[in-house]
């Protein structure tokens, strides 16, 4: 049989998807203290584990409903609930936003380093995928990334505080960005807005075509029950909302979020704990002569240099994940760590010292104190 005609007999996926990247964090084998993921490292509000005690057999029957949870969450965003639409995690709110705006064709618009996913979601839709490089301060590139901008670019997003950065985008400067693409759709990535305080939400429905999405991984603590939303002008949302499946959320997530939303003394003292921890890190990596960068989010960004493996396994070894970021661009030899409660920050910080202790680490092997 020729090789033609045996080519034809075999399944083929759509182009897009030979050419796109591919993710790959681990999916097992996180067995010890987790500061490479930028959960919550301690539990979700004591609220909603006692709901979670009262969910019956008979609940987990049915196909769960999402809206009277969507209007009590546009409820505390002081939102309609036609301008939200609860998603299975932000991962799943990036692919629905590529999927309902992006033809193939279009330009989309990151910076990097950022969150790897808008780069998976965009390029299955699109070829038009623009990346701006951050330059070594790993601030955002605002003079470039507004010249980037074409009338062919039909998606923006930026990560505000940014992943892996830490770095913030102000609103100001958000803003400049929407108004300079009015043809196009700008997502602001909030996924570490409590760590931060600074937000765009209350622009959505003013400014047409801006979108916000908000994580529940993060500060609620619920990243095993991926739940996620996508806040903007209710156009926009009912786009996205012909694209979503009707159940994307699962019940769990949807009986709990009531009660995670309510909780504001739970996220405070969380977010307490993880700005002190940030301080202290810092301080630790200060101490130590290792470089990193101002961060604005639940972790910090250091640069190791050529022995970043040999770091990650040091830290591994003494029951510690932390995550090396050396493939993202602009990035070699950096590695990230969580910041998590009080014991969490102590037991980090003394695998930090020891695992470069143990490696033999110097500070002319990073490159020093930026
Ligand atoms: C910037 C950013 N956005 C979104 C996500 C994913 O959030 P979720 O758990 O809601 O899918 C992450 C996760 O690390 C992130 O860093």
């Amino acid at each position: 049989m020729s090789a033609v005609v045996e080519q034809t007999k075999t399944v083929q996926p759509r182009k897009a998807v030979l050419a796109m990247p591919e993710y790959h964090p681990p999916l097992a084998g996180r067995d010890a203290l987790r500061l490479d993921f930028n959960e919550n490292t301690f539990s979700p509000s004591p609220s909603v584990l006692r709901k979670l005690q009262q969910l019956t057999s008979e609940g987990m029957t049915i196909y769960p409903e999402r809206e009277p949870v969507e209007r009590i969450v546009a409820q505390h965003f002081g939102l309609q609930r036609d301008q939200i639409i609860l998603t299975n995690g932000v991962d799943e709110a990036i692919h629905l936003v590529s999927c309902t705006f992006l033809d193939e064709g279009d330009e989309a618009l990151i910076c990097t380093p950022t969150f790897f996913m808008y780069d998976v979601s965009i390029s299955l839709m699109t070829s038009g995928l623009r990346r701006v490089q951050s330059d070594d301060s790993l601030t955002f590139p605002f003079e470039r990334f507004l010249a980037a901008i074409t009338p062919r670019t039909r998606l923006i997003i930026v990560a505000s505080p940014n992943n892996p950065t830490g770095a913030t985008v102000s609103r100001e400067h958000l803003l400049a960005i929407a108004a300079a693409a009015p043809q196009a759709v700008l997502m602001v990535d909030e996924a570490y807005f409590h760590f931060h305080g600074d937000t765009t939400i209350g622009d959505v429905g003013s400014i047409p075509n801006l979108i916000v999405a908000r994580t529940f991984s993060k500060a609620y603590g619920l990243a095993n029950l991926r739940i996620g939303m996508l806040a903007g002008d209710a156009r926009l949302i009912s786009y996205i909302r012909k694209v979503s499946s009707p159940y994307n959320v699962n019940g769990v997530a949807l009986a709990v979020l009531p009660d995670a939303v309510a909780d504001d003394a739970y996220i405070a003292w969380y977010v307490e704990q993880v700005r002190k921890g940030r301080e202290r890190i810092f301080a630790a990596l200060r101490e130590l002569g290792v470089r990193t960068w101002p961060s604005a989010a639940n972790f910090v960004l250091m640069d190791i240099g050529r022995r970043h493996k040999e770091l990650c396994a040091a830290m591994h070894k003494r029951g510690v994940l932390v995550r090396d970021r050396s493939a993202d661009p602009g990035c070699d030899g950096y590695v990230r760590i969580t910041v998590g409660i009080e014991d969490h920050v102590t037991r980090g910080i003394a695998a930090l010292c020891e695992s470069l202790a143990e490696i033999g680490w110097t500070p002319a092997e990073g490159r020093g104190q930026a």
